[in-house]
């Protein structure tokens, strides 16, 4: 019979803790770095369905973007009810803030989950991919910008990533965003039988995305294109240059008054983060502020900043240590006996819980057995054998110091032995 194969641009993330470089381990890693750190910025998790209704991404993501033209995954539910998987989570997060009335003065949410995107797949891009994100609730622009900035930085720091660029704009406000649009429009439309058929279909719908046009050409003609920056206020200038002033110290970090997103909701401060060892999929981590979608999903005025961050591609530049807790391989060496040394393991973790206790299920000699403990890093081996079980006696066997001989130990002393290992 035919094998059912995993769908285009989604990926199994199965991990191997013994290998340090596994692409699953250290995307696993890397999230729980990036959930401690939003822990240790005081922010709370929300944790909202992955399908909703349709409607939501048309009208916030907006109409004109790619992720909405090209990217949901929509299909109609059995009651013929348009439903999307969400390509991502910031309309989600409001939409629940509206709908469950959450008192915005006292919110900071982090989230981490998949998303979807019917994307061409390449490296670092998927169909189904993670994001962790945080969304600041109801904080006008001001110190959540020196937050969301410092929490980069954080990032970057504890992840160790080397070679990276927060680049950061501004759009001003709505009228801002709209008097540039004017503006660029009036520029380019005379050159409009120049440009390719995307950038054509952008100069109508959203002539901002035209400034992240992948055409050279489009490039070449942008050269002289008037630029936001004449159209921001002085507050705008100042946010940015505070910014970079603030954290240059720390991280690299570049205004970039080209850089526009791909979804519509941005006004105000808007960022992305790059590195140049990810390839063409160089981006890694987006946000900025949104300010008029909560009344465009039909709540009050709330204004927000956000950012989200691709897993996948962080996992890939991250590099953090295996967490360096002492890990103990538990040997069984017969099945007649299990029930009794099982239960020597399960008073173990009792006595000392931070150690990783990790009894091999798996049939198998102890040569095999000791084998895999050396593998996996194991500190030591607590092996258990028929005669062990009729002197109640154990034997703890060292593997990391090489020649060192393995003892044998009574059952009584063994609660002792192990309060005592770090
Ligand atoms: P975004 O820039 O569309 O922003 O996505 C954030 C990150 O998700 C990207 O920088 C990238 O690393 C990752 N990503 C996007 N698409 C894919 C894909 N197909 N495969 C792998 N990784 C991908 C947002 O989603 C906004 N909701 C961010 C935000 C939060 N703005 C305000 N709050």
């Amino acid at each position: 019979m035919d094998k059912i194969q995993s769908l285009k641009g989604m990926i199994d993330l199965i991990a191997d803790r013994s290998n340090p470089d596994d692409f699953a381990e250290s995307i696993f890693r890397t999230e729980d770095a990036l959930k401690n750190i939003f822990v240790n910025f005081g922010y709370s998790e929300i944790r909202t369905p992955t399908l909703e209704d349709a409607d939501l991404f048309k009208r916030s993501v907006g109409d004109s973007s790619d992720i909405v033209n090209k990217e949901l995954y929509s299909f109609l539910d059995k009651n013929e009810k348009n439903i999307t998987l969400r390509p991502e989570n910031t309309a989600g997060v409001i939409r629940s803030v509206i709908e469950k009335k959450i008192d915005v003065n006292t919110h900071k949410f982090w989230y981490l989950g998949p998303m979807w995107r019917y994307e061409r797949p390449q490296k670092g891009r998927y169909r189904q991919f993670n994001q962790a994100g945080i969304e600041i609730i109801g904080h006008p622009e001001g110190v959540a910008e020196l937050e969301i900035i410092s929490m980069i930085c954080s990032i970057n720091n504890a992840l160790n990533i080397k070679n990276s660029v927060i680049k950061i704009n501004h759009l001003g406000n709505q009228g801002t965003k709209t008097n540039y649009c004017n503006a660029l429009l009036e520029y380019l439309k005379p050159f409009s039988s120049q440009l390719d058929q995307l950038d054509q279909s952008r100069l109508e719908k959203n002539p901002l995305r035209i400034l992240d046009s992948q055409n050279q050409n489009t490039q070449k003609i942008l050269k002289d294109a008037p630029t936001i920056k004449d159209f921001l206020s002085d507050e705008s200038l100042t946010m940015l240059q505070v910014l970079k002033d603030t954290f240059s110290k720390d991280c690299s970090i570049q205004i970039d008054y080209g850089l526009v997103r791909g979804l519509d909701y941005y006004t105000g401060l808007v960022f992305e983060v790059i590195s140049d060892e990810l390839g063409a999929q160089d981006a890694y981590l987006g946000g900025g502020r949104y300010d008029n979608l909560s009344e465009q999903l039909g709540g009050k005025n709330i204004p927000c900043i956000g950012m989200a961050i691709g897993i996948e591609r962080l996992a890939l530049l991250s590099n953090i240590d295996i967490e360096d807790k002492t890990l103990v391989s538990f040997i069984i060496l017969s099945s007649n006996f299990e029930e009794k040394a099982y239960k020597i393991a399960h008073d173990l973790r009792t006595i000392n819980p931070e150690i990783i206790i990790d009894v091999q299920l798996a049939e198998g000699s102890l040569k095999s057995k000791l084998r895999k403990a050396s593998k996996n890093n194991a500190k030591f081996a607590i092996i258990i054998g028929e005669e062990e079980i009729e002197t109640n006696t154990i034997i703890i066997k060292p593997l990391v110091e090489k020649n060192s001989e393995q003892t044998v130990m009574d059952i009584n002393e063994i609660s002792s032995f192990f309060e005592d290992i770090t």
